[in-house]
C-alpha cells in the first residue's frame, strides 16, 4: 500500500473528545477506502488498535490487529462495534494509546466481553473475547464515544500523565 498515512490526533486534540456516529450504507465507499489506510497508519506507529476518530473521521468504525509481528498479521476491521455483555470479573493491564504516545498506566476493566460488529461486506459477527483482545476492543470501542483509557485511572495520575505529555509534545514541537 502506496498511499500516504493518516496523521494521528494527539491529546487535547477535541476530535478525540466526540462521539462518533454509526457507519450508514451511504459510507460504504468511505469506509471502505480508510480501513485499509488505517490499518497501515497503525501499523506504522506501530500500535495494535486504531479508531477512527483518532484519525479525524468520526465514524464508529475501528481497527485491530494482535498478529504477532508483520510476518504474522491478523487484522480485524470491525464497522459500528457494540460490546453487548461484560463479564462481573474485571483484569489490570497496561494500557497505552497512539494518541498519548509514550503514556502508559494499569487500567482496571471487565476480563471478558461480547463484541457484535459487522464486517467490510456487511457481515454480522459476534465474538467472545479475553486477555489482551478484550482490552483491546474495550479501549478501541470506548474512543468512538470519545472516552480515553485516562479516564479509567484516578485523577491524580490522570493529571501528572497529562502533564507529561504536554511537556513532552511541546519539547517534540521545538526539535
Ligand atoms: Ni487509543
Amino acid at each position: 500500500m502506496n498511499e500516504p498515512l493518516l496523521p494521528i490526533l494527539i491529546v487535547p486534540d477535541a476530535m478525540l473528545r466526540r462521539k462518533a456516529r454509526p457507519v450508514a450504507e451511504g459510507d460504504a465507499d468511505k469506509v471502505r477506502d480508510l480501513a485499509p489506510r488505517m490499518l497501515a497508519s497503525m501499523y506504522a506507529a506501530p500500535g495494535i488498535g486504531l479508531a477512527a476518530p483518532q484519525v479525524g473521521e468520526l465514524l464508529r468504525l475501528v481497527v485491530v490487529d494482535l498478529g504477532k509481528d508483520e510476518t504474522e498479521r491478523e487484522p480485524m476491521v470491525l464497522v459500528n462495534p457494540e460490546i453487548v455483555a461484560r463479564s462481573a470479573e474485571t483484569a489490570i493491564r497496561e494500557e497505552g494509546c497512539l494518541s498519548l504516545p509514550g503514556q502508559y498506566a494499569d487500567v482496571e476493566r471487565p476480563a471478558r466481553v461480547k463484541i457484535r460488529w459487522q464486517e467490510l461486506d456487511g457481515t454480522k459477527r459476534e465474538t467472545e473475547a479475553d486477555g489482551l483482545l478484550a482490552t483491546c476492543l474495550q479501549h478501541e470501542v470506548d474512543h468512538l464515544d470519545g472516552v480515553l483509557f485516562v479516564d479509567h485511572i484516578s485523577a491524580l495520575k490522570r493529571n501528572m500523565l497529562l502533564r507529561k505529555l504536554a511537556k513532552e509534545q511541546k519539547l517534540k514541537a521545538r526539535d
